[in-house]
């Protein structure tokens, strides 16, 4: 059984995201979306509205599942039985950072690898930072974000 794991904050998921589970799946026998749940981190929407989004979003993904974790993500992973870690690299300005948590954790968990995965290139200049940007000044998010959720975000801004 290829189990991976897709950490991310998902603050909230975009059509980046979204595109990186979608390939991913067809990849594994199993996704598990694993929402980050840091406590220190101001973020928009709450876990379980994130999770609750991210499982709506992929309902019709069979083997993706969706769930949260806390602390280390070599532990989570663990846990859960996930091999193999997907992350999506956008850009090189994505790289350096992503190399060293990737070494840092095959560094302590050396039977967990890390999977990168290009972003499409129609997504390659999206990120939930902007998305959040876009939307506190009421600006269109469509091109960003599915239809569905687009209404949970607005009403946070109350636009
Ligand atoms: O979507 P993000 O915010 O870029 O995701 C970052 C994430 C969740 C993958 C990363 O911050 C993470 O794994 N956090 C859990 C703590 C941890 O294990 N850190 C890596 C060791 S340095």
């Amino acid at each position: 059984m290829r189990r991976a794991i897709y950490p991310g904050s998902f603050d909230p998921v975009t059509f980046g995201h979204l595109d990186i589970i979608r390939r991913s799946a067809c990849m594994f026998d199993e996704i598990v979306v694993g929402v980050l749940s840091n406590s220190a981190k101001n973020s928009l929407f709450s876990v379980s509205e994130r999770v609750s989004m991210i499982s709506e979003l992929t309902r019709d993904l069979s083997n993706v599942r969706v769930g949260s974790f806390d602390g280390l993500l070599i532990d989570y992973a663990k846990e859960i039985d996930a091999n193999v870690i997907v992350r999506g690299l956008r850009a090189v300005t994505d790289f350096e950072y992503e190399l060293q948590i990737a070494q840092t954790n095959r560094v302590e968990s050396p039977k967990l690898d890390t999977v990168f995965l290009t972003t499409s290139l129609e997504y390659s200049y999206l990120s939930s930072t902007i998305v959040r940007e876009f939307a506190s000044y009421g600006g269109d998010i469509s091109r960003f974000v599915p239809a569905e959720i687009i209404p949970k975000i607005m009403a946070k801004y109350n636009k």
